[in-house]
């Protein structure tokens, strides 16, 4: 018999780009995280962030951007830079300790050009290729809030960019800047470097006809928009020796942009930075910034692997290594790599949620990587100048000071109690259990995964984040009492060291005049219904005879435990009618709308607030209500529920005398508003002696990315 092939062997197999050898294709994408302080020095703490990554088993890191002229050109002024020497001593350093754990790092090399923030704040004029032609669509102010403007343009100093054309010094200038920059890398003992020529910086703005309006020999053809790119890549190589590696960042297309990059343009481009000296070509995307779409189309794609035949397009041309990127799971990674659309596949936003990503691979415990979520948390923050955080991994951007808390014990094990098995407690559990406390989960319910449960049935990520929680129960040996109430006498008995208490939150029913009619139902009902957790009894009396049936054949047959099945079992049936109200368009209710319109309903959304789902990190919000409107999903803001009717909302859009009164004809209501802090369990405890440790919803809601953290530091916390 033979033996079982290796997992991933394509993605774990050594490879070169260049002279620079690697232990595995798995690149970590660069990213910018704002971490360093306000000098652009590589600190403590970048170091600490990018050897997790190292240690965690990567191939090859390439960095955030580090801008080879700072201040000048730079986006922020917590990048790295690389315009001196003095940037040298703290990068030997930092790739030291890189190096230790057997990686490789590039560092990526930019100047922002039109986006080039700090110049804007500083007064300095904006090197562009020419004026813009082409200022953007605009329509993603329609869905941000007022703070999140006022952010973003505080950000850019409030001030608009004065644009200065390149002239020929300039461009002689900045060639030199960037091969200078390339000698500090190397003399940082950087193992190569990546030169940003995408995602709308300078050198991706002389390759777009939307950005590059010159007439002179670096404009018009695609030959001679690549014209400076080419130049930088020879003086780096020039400057630096044939033998160190270049690798090119490119766009295979500018999304949403009259003009903008297109494929066939790429291909010119790429076939001449090889012949220019590039050592490997990595493949991104951009588009209209200010669009609402563009974003997570081009270069944070919504859509799994979306760029993946454009790099195999693309290796069809040139004959060096291309690098694929664009939410590529691992597995679907190895197989790009094995049907040749890429040679080496980077990951971004799965490096920031496990930073192990690549050890686990190696070690054949795919399921225990954390999985990414792409809820766009991350690099929302950037937009607004902050550093960034990610919704599932609270360690991310202070490894300095949190990194050890998952790999080190307590020094004296603590008997624990969690009470409530949601994500914050299972956080919290999780944690303690990795720190070598004696742990104990109390869940009511027959599953885990509390809010998480309902979540992961209406966004597939989410359910790869319940899995993974409850995977690390059990890896983790920790004892799961399921339909077990915690009362304080059962606690009492566990005789625990300490109690944490993370029962999530409560919903309020709605006094909307109607909302008791069958036809109404709310997140506690629907969560009834469809995963059998709740109250069950008084939800199901809301359905029809099929629809009572259809649900305990569902629960009977175990189909409700797995929200995927429940899922697929959906499409079939599910208990909402045709036309469907959804009174709240908040994070749940919205993306409640994606999972009805998915399964063919008719959806409108009534919210009083003139922007929607503000729960949602911008980028997700501009992506799923661009889809959603699509879809013909009647999106409507400032609206009033006045009451509900036999198959009828009436609303007013608008106050007092202004208002505009309207009506919609329904099938179904669901009511999506009213979730409130529950301290109703804290306090029970409270009162029979305990001081228990609450986390999560039931001290305020902070959806995911709050339970995940407060369930960390509960546990970190317990010593
Ligand atoms: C927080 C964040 C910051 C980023 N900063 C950069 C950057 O500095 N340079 C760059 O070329 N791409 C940057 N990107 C894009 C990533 O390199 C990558 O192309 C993108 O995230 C898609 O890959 P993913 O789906 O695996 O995350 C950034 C992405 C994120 C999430
Ligand atoms: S914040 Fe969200 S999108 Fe970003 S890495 Fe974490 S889980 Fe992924």
């Amino acid at each position: 018999m033979n033996a079982p092939a290796p997992v991933y062997r394509h993605l774990l197999s050594p490879v070169s780009i260049g002279t620079m050898d690697l232990r595995n294709r798995i690149v970590m994408a660069p990213m910018g995280v704002e971490i360093v302080d306000s000098d652009g020095r590589a600190n403590d703490a970048i170091a600490a962030y990018y050897e997790e990554r190292a240690r965690g088993g990567v191939g090859l890191i390439i960095t955030e951007v580090a801008a080879i002229a700072y201040p000048l050109g730079a986006n922020s002024i917590h990048q790295l830079g690389v315009s001196d020497d003095a940037f040298v001593a703290p990068f030997r350093e930092l790739t030291a300790r890189v190096h230790a754990h057997g990686a490789k790092i590039a560092l990526q090399l930019v100047h922002h050009g039109k986006i080039s923030r700090v110049d804007t704040i500083e007064g300095r004029d904006v090197l562009v290729p020419s004026e813009p032609a082409f200022r953007g669509s605009m329509t993603m102010a329609s869905d941000l809030t007022v703070d999140e403007m006022m952010k973003m343009a505080k950000a850019s100093g409030g001030r608009a960019p004065a644009y200065r054309s390149m002239d020929h010094d300039d461009i002689a200038r900045v060639t030199d800047e960037f091969a200078s920059a390339a000698v500090r890398a190397r003399d940082g003992g950087f193992d190569g470097v990546e030169i940003h020529g995408a995602h709308g910086y300078l050198l991706s703005g002389f390759l777009s006809k939307a950005y590059n309006t010159r007439d002179d020999e670096y404009g018009g053809s695609v030959e001679n928009r690549s014209r400076f790119l080419c130049e930088v890549i020879t003086e780096v190589k020039e400057r630096c020796g044939a033998e160190f590696p270049v690798m090119v960042r490119l766009d295979a297309l500018e999304y949403r942009t009259p003009d903008g990059i297109v494929f066939e343009d790429t291909e010119v481009t790429a076939r001449l930075a090889v012949e220019a000296g590039a050592d490997a070509i990595h493949v991104s995307a951009y588009g209209d910034m200010t669009d609402a779409s563009a974003f997570t189309e081009g270069t944070l794609p919504h859509t799994e692997a979306k760029h993946s035949a454009l790099s195999g397009r693309l290796k069809t041309v040139v004959d060096v290594p291309v690098i694929g990127v664009g939410r590529i799971r691992p597995e679907v990674g190895d197989d790009m790599i094995a049907c040749g659309k890429a040679d080496l596949i980077a990951m971004g936003r799965q490096m920031l949620a496990d930073a192990e990503t690549a050890k686990k691979l190696v070690e054949g415990r795919e399921a225990d990587i954390r999985p990414c979520i792409n809820c766009y948390t991350c690099v929302a923050r950037p937009f607004f100048d902050e550093r960034v955080r990610c919704a599932v991994n609270p360690v991310l951007a202070n490894e300095l000071e949190l990194s050890e808390v998952e790999r080190s014990t307590a020094a004296v094990s603590k008997r624990v109690v969690v009470v409530g098995g949601g994500p914050a407690g299972m956080e919290a559990a999780r944690v303690a259990a990795l720190r070598g406390h004696d742990v104990t989960v109390f869940e009511a319910s027959a599953q885990l995964g509390g809010a998480l449960r309902f979540a992961a049935l209406v966004y597939e990520p989410n359910h790869r984040l319940l899995t993974w929680l409850t995977r690390q129960m059990s890896e983790l040996e920790v004892d799961v009492r399921l339909e077990t109430p915690a009362t304080p006498d059962a606690v009492r008995a566990l005789s625990p060291d300490a109690v944490i208490v993370a029962t999530g939150a409560a919903r309020q029913r709605s006094n909307i005049p109607g909302a008791t009619q069958n036809l109404v139902v709310d997140g506690d009902d629907l969560r009834a219904m469809l995963t059998g957790s709740g109250d069950v009894s008084a939800a199901l009396k809301k359905l029809p005879f099929v629809g009572r049936v259809a649900a305990k054949v569902g629960r009977w047959l175990g189909l409700l435990k797995d929200p995927d099945r429940l899922a697929k079992l959906t499409e079939y049936y599910m208990p909402i009618g045709k036309r469907v109200a959804i009174i709240g368009g908040g994070l749940v209710g919205i993306e409640l709308a994606e999972f009805l319109v998915d399964r063919g309903r008719s959806v409108t959304v009534l919210d009083d607030n003139d922007v929607l789902a503000t729960e949602m990190a911008h980028p997700r919000r501009w992506r799923v209500l661009t889809d959603l409107r699509d879809h013909g999903v009647d999106l409507i803001t400032e609206a009033t529920v006045n009451e509900i009717g036999a198959g009828v909302v009436h609303y007013t859009i608008g106050d007092g005398d202004e208002g505009v009164a309207s009506t919609i004809e329904v099938d179904s209501v669901v009511i999506a508003i009213g979730l409130v802090a529950d301290e109703r369990v804290p306090n029970q405890f409270r009162a029979a002696g305990f001081d228990p440790v609450v986390i999560g919803d039931c001290t305020g809601v902070g959806y995911l990315e709050g339970a995940m953290s407060e369930g960390f530091h509960a546990a970190r916390a317990l010593g």
